[in-house]
């Protein structure tokens, strides 16, 4: 390993050179599609000492916040591209004491194989608008065990030139001298940890040595301009000494005498006016285990260790986490249990140095709790549970809660991250004089859950998800939390959605993992709003991908591990011995009987309902298909996209022909024609004239547009899942691995075609459907059969047979070219 880093490379944001063979930019407007309230793990909030009302919160695998003077957040990360997407995953943050504009990020994602990126330190002098990267000779952890110990990465806050950065791996411990540019290792430390969480863990994952746990300097040891002297160091070692105390700026280290040793630190925090370091222990790395713990202050002046664990006996089941100083407060100290899992969370709060504690909540009398807060989950409705009873997780208060911050300007302002939300208050002081809080979640703008599949029907809600630990969502509105999460059933990953294309309303759904309910495959008939059990589901076979026919009575399932299995009528499910157990599948959207499915280079179709499928056509040279989109209304028109190429049939995949220029693609969505009854509007994530990005055709694949831009790289390309508006031309929603869902606008115009789209590409089956339908929103009044529809049925459409009257109250209400609705008058 090189002792010192040589490379320094800048990143230039804010600008687009344009290449030749690359495709030319549209400009567009990117927004979070809003779930509110986080969706994902927050393992470190940081107030900056100096600065009021500056603050920032990083992430395991979505990237940093900065947080903003009306409690929303600010996302900084969000120009991670596909070859930058381990960026999202921050092991540890700095804001410098000094010069507060300084922040720094220290980033990664994975110390094994699945992440082949070394680390790096990000550097911004603009609070995170801008960075320049300096990679580091070792790999990172930001979504490792582990990662909510720290912080590991400080800034000297006498001479803030220097920083110091503790790293996993048995790597140890590194200095930069020249604000985070360059880094060597600090050869005078010498422990570089041996706790590895499961030393059995093949994937590596588990097996890693977590390291230095974090850095802790003590300013008032040193004087401004000059390197701090005292500083300590924790390392993550159970069994053994685990902290160490520089009093020469890091020349040479000594174990803290006296000091616990059952239990791994977790934090490491100074009150300067007590001249004491108070450390938070818990027996398990987290962020998830933990099963005993303690607190404990160390006196600078004395060398005394104290026990400050606020419960012991059969009420010590947990260990702990957060741990924040109410700088303006001397003795103003409160803890987090890392994992209390069972009534809640807990956290415990002490006004003198930690010789007594009052806890948010305790016992009544069983199964009563007396809240010592009061709940609010207004920004983030779906969060819950808002009545919190005893019953096994329904945690309220939080889990996995490592970060717990005291505002250093406002007594009054704390935020703690957890598994789920950032909650906290501007009411905290009301914890000592009426012992009862706010608990709220504030985590408005931050926006990290991992989008698994998204689908826009052509009529009702605009999209519903398919997410992550928080199962999935009906998005009535794009710029609202939802109000309540996928429920009955309810499970934490929601693996793909569909729905049939005559029959939009009709949803499937498929989980993973989840043992609260062995069959996870799941139906509604009113957009994902309500659901059912489909109970001819195998149990305990989960994920991988699902299509729902054109008149929604058949389901076809590509099992994770179990092969393909197909039901019709919510018959049981049966074997499809005639599709590869990896393929990716895809209902047509208009012929019932009819199913796609491709492996390899082979593309698979089924006209008996999926029961049976046979070879068709070839994907070039193909070896694996990431996605087939189907042409809302045209049977037999097919897009799929692969590691070689995007490919496209007109007639059921027979034949396909090569989109030329695109090399490598994955998602691929077909949305709202640009002019009515024209083709699809069509969008993919591709290596396209040598370039990974986000592109759309009006041409059917002849001419290409850019839509991303520098300041939206959406992280890794092969992790995102696509759907396009039907409704909306140019509107397209991408699902990202820990950045929530985006949607993005035309905002600009296009760029001229730059060529002809009758020359390249041989789509030549087809003759071009003449449409009728105009996008009237009047009442339709055509003669049509059978009885009226009932309220929001569907009233009309291309190919649409059925009663194109409504009940009384309703009106038929043209929502696009395939889809009328019967909409309240
Ligand atoms: C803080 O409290 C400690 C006792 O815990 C006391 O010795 C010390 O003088 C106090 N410091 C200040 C600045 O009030
Ligand atoms: C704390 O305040 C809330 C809101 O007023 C109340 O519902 C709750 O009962 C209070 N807690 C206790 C223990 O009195």
């Amino acid at each position: 390993m090189p002792s010192r880093v040589k490379f320094w490379i800048t990143l230039t944001l804010g600008t687009f050179s344009l290449v030749y063979g690359q495709a030319a930019s549209q400009s567009y407007r990117w927004q979070n599609v809003k779930i509110g309230g986080g969706g994902g793990f927050v393992p470190g909030i940081v107030f900056n000492p100096s600065e009021k009302g500056l603050a920032y919160a990083r992430t395991d695998i979505g990237g940093a916040y900065k947080l903003n003077a009306d409690d929303t957040w600010t996302p900084l990360l969000d120009f991670a591209d596909d070859s930058r997407w381990n960026y999202w995953g921050v092991d540890a943050l700095a804001t410098d004491p000094v010069q507060p504009n300084r922040l720094y990020l220290a980033t990664g994602l994975y110390t094994n194989s699945w992440d082949p990126s070394n680390g790096h330190i990000l550097i911004s002098s603009d609070y995170g608008k801008t960075f320049d990267a300096a990679p580091l000779p070792f790999k990172l952890g930001g979504n490792m065990p582990g990662r909510g110990m720290g912080e590991r990465l400080v800034v000297d806050p006498n001479l803030n030139s220097i920083l110091y950065f503790g790293a996993r791996s048995g790597n140890g411990l590194w200095k930069s001298t020249n604000s985070g540019r360059s880094w060597s290792k600090v050869t005078s430390f010498t422990d570089t940890g041996s706790f590895v969480p499961d030393p059995s863990d093949s994937t590596g994952l588990n097996s890693d040595k977590i390291g230095i746990a974090w850095v802790t300097i003590d300013k008032a040891s040193g004087s401004s301009g000059s390197a701090t002297p005292r500083i300590f160091v924790g390392v993550a070692n159970k069994g053994s000494n685990s902290i160490y105390i520089s009093t020469n700026g890091g020349s040479s280290w000594s174990a803290v005498a006296g000091q616990p040793t059952s239990f791994l630190p977790h934090k490491g925090v100074l009150s300067p006016s007590e001249r004491a370091l108070y450390i938070t222990y818990s027996d398990g790395g987290g962020p998830y285990d933990g099963t005993s713990g303690a607190v404990y202050k160390y006196s600078i002046d004395t060398g005394a260790w104290t026990d400050i664990t606020p419960v012991s006996g059969s009420d010590l089941f947990f260990g702990f986490g957060g741990l924040a100083l109410d700088t303006q407060k001397n003795g103003t100290v409160m803890v987090a249990a890392l994992n209390s899992w069972w009534p809640d969370g807990q956290i415990f709060r002490s006004t003198n140095g930690g010789a007594s504690w009052t806890p948010l909540w305790d016992w009544a009398v069983y199964p009563t709790l007396n809240k010592y807060y009061s709940y609010n989950a207004a920004l983030a409705p779906w969060i819950g549970p808002n009545i919190v009873d005893v019953t096994p997780g329904n945690l309220q208060i939080g889990w996995m809660m490592e970060s717990l911050s005291i505002d250093p300007f406002d007594s009054n302002h704390w935020l703690y991250g957890t598994g789920e939300t950032i909650y906290g208050s501007r009411d905290l002081l009301k914890w000592d004089s009426a012992h009862n809080v706010t608990i709220k979640s504030l985590a408005d703008g931050v926006e990290e859950t991992s989008v698994q599949a998204l689908i826009s029907p052509p009529s009702g809600p605009p999209l519903v998800s398919a997410i992550g630990d928080v199962g999935g969502f009906v998005h009535q509105s794009l710029t609202r939390a939802p109000s309540a999460q996928f429920t009955n059933p309810k499970w934490s990953t929601s693996a793909d959605i569909d729905f049939a294309g005559n029959n939009p309303s009709n949803v499937v759904r498929i989980g993973t993992g989840d043992s609260t309910s062995g069959k996870q495959v799941a139906i509604s008939s009113d957009y994902g709003v309500t659901w059912n059990q489909h109970f001819g589901a195998p149990d305990n076979v989960q994920g991988g991908k699902v299509a729902i026919s054109a008149d929604a009575d058949t389901i076809l399932w590509r099992t994770n591990g179990n092969g393909v299995m197909v039901s019709r009528n919510q018959a049981t499910f049966s074997t499809v011995s005639s599709l590869p157990s990896d393929a990716a599948i895809a209902s047509d959207k208009k012929t019932n009987n009819i199913f796609y499915g491709a492996s390899g280079k082979t593309f698979y179709v089924s006209t008996d309902n999926g029961k049976t499928f046979s070879a068709h056509g070839s994907l070039g040279s193909a070896t694996s298909v990431f996605d087939i989109a189907v042409h809302p209304s045209v049977s037999g028109d097919i897009w799929a996209s692969t590691d070689k190429g995007l490919f496209h049939s007109t007639d059921s995949g027979a034949t396909f022909s090569a989109i030329s220029g695109i090399t490598q693609a994955w998602g691929v969505a077909l949305g709202a024609p640009k002019s009515t009854g024209g083709y699809p509007a069509v969008f993919v994530a591709a290596n396209y004239g040598g370039e990974v990005a986000y592109f759309r055709s009006d041409d059917r694949g002849v001419n290409w547009v850019k839509i991303n831009d520098a300041a939206h790289g959406f992280g890794a390309a092969s992790a995102n899942c696509m759907a396009a508006d039907p409704r909306v031309y140019g509107r397209v929603y991408i699902g990202t691995n820990g950045r929530g869902i985006f949607y993005g606008d035309v905002a600009g115009s296009a760029p001229p075609p730059t060529s002809s789209a009758t020359s390249t590409t041989s789509v030549s089956t087809t003759t071009t459907r003449s449409t009728t339908t105009t996008r009237s929103t009047t009442t339709t009044t055509s003669s049509g059969n059978g009885s009226p529809v009932s309220g929001f049925g569907q009233c009309g459409g291309q190919g649409w047979t059925g009663g194109t009257t409504c009940v009384t109250g309703f009106q038929c209400v043209a929502q696009n070219p395939f889809y009328s609705q019967c909409i309240p008058i």
